[in-house]
């Protein structure tokens, strides 16, 4: 990350769910809004605590650390509370950057899914963004003008082998995106996006490894080659800064052009000899 800064958030106010390890989306997300000059709250589960050194990568950027499950409105009550009293004031800006498919992690197949796991998937990876918005509204808790971001993935919209369960979540989460954008919109002027991100390698993309397939096909069908978690940063900070304010109820694509490319000539050329060797 460069330290380069503009200060484009200077005196915003935010909360980043979804820091597990240094790899994490959120991650870089974080780092980049501190370093545009926002105060932030990390917040991730007790289990998150467990897996990863997410506390000790909040005490890197002087930010504050709380728990909180997410499918949990209670822990969403008290995280929305106690950020407003430590940040000392409304929230302006909310990553929203959790997920989790149960069925994906143990390589149950779409039509074997196991039902409670698939319950648990819609949960965690979609309605807990409506749970969350749901108790903000209830505590007045976003400043007008406050910008919300999830991350989502093109799977929402098109019927990829292998990611299983969690493509359902991402179409119910895009769609939570655009009800909430306008009623949050037409209440206090709060913008809520969704942000398709290329595969990066993290622990929730462990199967999209830089040496992956799927991962060199992505890199290879986007004309600018996949985003990383740094080029995902810089816009997550654009869209929660004054530069983006009738920005709303979309998924924007941050990925190097992927879902609006059918072939490639790089493409073209793997195959050829992919194709050829099977002769
Ligand atoms: N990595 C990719 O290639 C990619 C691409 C597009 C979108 N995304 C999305 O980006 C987001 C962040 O994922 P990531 O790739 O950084 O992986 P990650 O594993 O680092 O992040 C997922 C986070 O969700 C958290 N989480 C799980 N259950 C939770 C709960 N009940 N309450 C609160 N938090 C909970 C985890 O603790 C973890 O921090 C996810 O929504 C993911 O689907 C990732």
């Amino acid at each position: 990350m460069t330290n380069i800064s503009n200060n484009i958030l200077a005196g915003k106010k935010g909360i980043i769910f979804g820091v597990m390890d240094e790899k994490s989306l959120a991650w870089a997300v974080a780092q980049h809004c501190v370093n545009e000059g926002a105060a932030i709250v990390i917040t991730n589960t007790k289990n998150a605590t467990m897996l990863g050194p997410v506390k000790e990568l909040s005490n890197t950027i002087n930010t504050p650390f709380i728990e909180c499950d997410a499918t949990q409105e209670s822990d969403l009550e008290s995280l929305l509370t106690k950020s407003q009293e430590i940040l000392g004031g409304k929230i302006d800006f909310i990553l929203h950057a959790v997920a989790q498919s149960t069925n994906l992690r143990r390589h149950k197949t779409y039509e074997e899914a196991n039902y409670a796991y698939f319950h648990e998937t819609l949960d965690i990876s979609a309605l807990s963004l409506h749970k969350l918005l749901h108790t903000a509204l209830r505590l007045d808790a976003l400043q007008k003008n406050a910008s919300i971001l999830t991350l989502t993935y093109i799977a929402s919209e098109r019927s990829m082998y292998g990611y299983n369960d969690m493509s359902d979540a991402k179409a119910l989460l895009e769609s939570i995106v655009r009800n909430f954008g306008r009623i949050l919109g037409e209440k206090n002027r709060i913008r809520v996006n969704a942000v398709s991100q290329s595969p990066t390698p993290t622990k929730a993309g462990s199967h999209w490894k830089e040496e992956s397939y799927f991962y060199k096909y992505s890199n290879k069908l986007a004309p600018l080659g996949n985003a990383s978690a740094d080029d995902l940063a810089k816009l997550c900070v654009m869209l929660f800064s004054d530069y983006s304010q009738f920005v709303t109820m979309q998924t924007i694509y941050n990925d190097g052009g992927f879902s609006k490319t059918l072939l490639s000539p790089d493409l073209v050329e793997t195959f050829r000899y992919a194709f050829d060797q099977e002769q």
